[in-house]
């Protein structure tokens, strides 16, 4: 479904690929919910730890409810942006299940043609680039579109323990991607 023509208004539907109530990628998520221009919404899709495990046999009409607030969160917005961790060099479980889930319908998701930009954080020097490569290329044959050139991989000690919001170079950063990421709503 496209997103809603009766208003200007610009949703972007946001996924953080960590659980953790500490997690530094959904500060950094909340710093890119604050980032937002006039006539931009993120909204934070908090429920993806509710997910069932994808299994062909429960994607049903009647699938969990879960499921369907994520598919009815992924449709009403008129774009994504993923903010996650590395685990073990790839995609958190938690993110690939919810591509997964998103995915289908084969061929009519709720994000189809969309766009669709990966950022996040991680521990190592690389800032989680295999993961942020992965969940780029995982969701470009999901079917959204997969913006390749708004990347955003942040060294976790660069931070230096503080919230990213206080570190100017990244809230430029990531209000850059917001911006970029927007104006590819069509
Ligand atoms: C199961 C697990 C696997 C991890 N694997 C990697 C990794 O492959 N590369 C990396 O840079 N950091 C890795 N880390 C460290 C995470 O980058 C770090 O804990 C990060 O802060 C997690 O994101 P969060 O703060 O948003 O929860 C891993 C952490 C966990 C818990």
């Amino acid at each position: 479904m496209a997103q809603n023509q009766d208003s200007a208004e610009i949703n972007v539907l946001v996924l953080v690929g960590s659980l953790r109530a500490a997690s530094i990628n959904r500060q950094l998520a909340d710093l890119a919910v604050e980032s937002a221009p006039d006539g931009v919404t993120l909204q934070i899709f908090d429920r993806l730890g509710e997910l069932p495990h994808y299994n062909e046999d429960i994607d049903t009409e009647d699938v969990a409810e879960p499921v369907q607030a994520l598919r009815a969160a992924a449709a009403v917005a008129g774009a994504a942006l993923v903010v996650t961790p590395e685990y073990n060099g790839s995609i958190p479980g938690v993110l690939k299940n919810a591509i997964d889930w998103l995915s289908r319908p084969w061929g009519n998701g709720a994000l189809k043609d969309k766009p669709v930009a990966v950022i996040g954080t991680a521990l190592g020097g690389y800032g989680g680039v295999w993961a942020h490569d992965e969940t780029r290329k995982s969701f470009g044959i999901a079917g959204p579109r997969v913006i390749e050139d708004l990347k955003l991989s942040i060294p976790s000690k660069t931070l230096d323990g503080k919230h990213p919001r206080e570190t100017a170079e990244v809230a430029a950063n990531v209000r850059e991607v917001v911006e970029k990421l927007a104006a590819e709503v069509s």
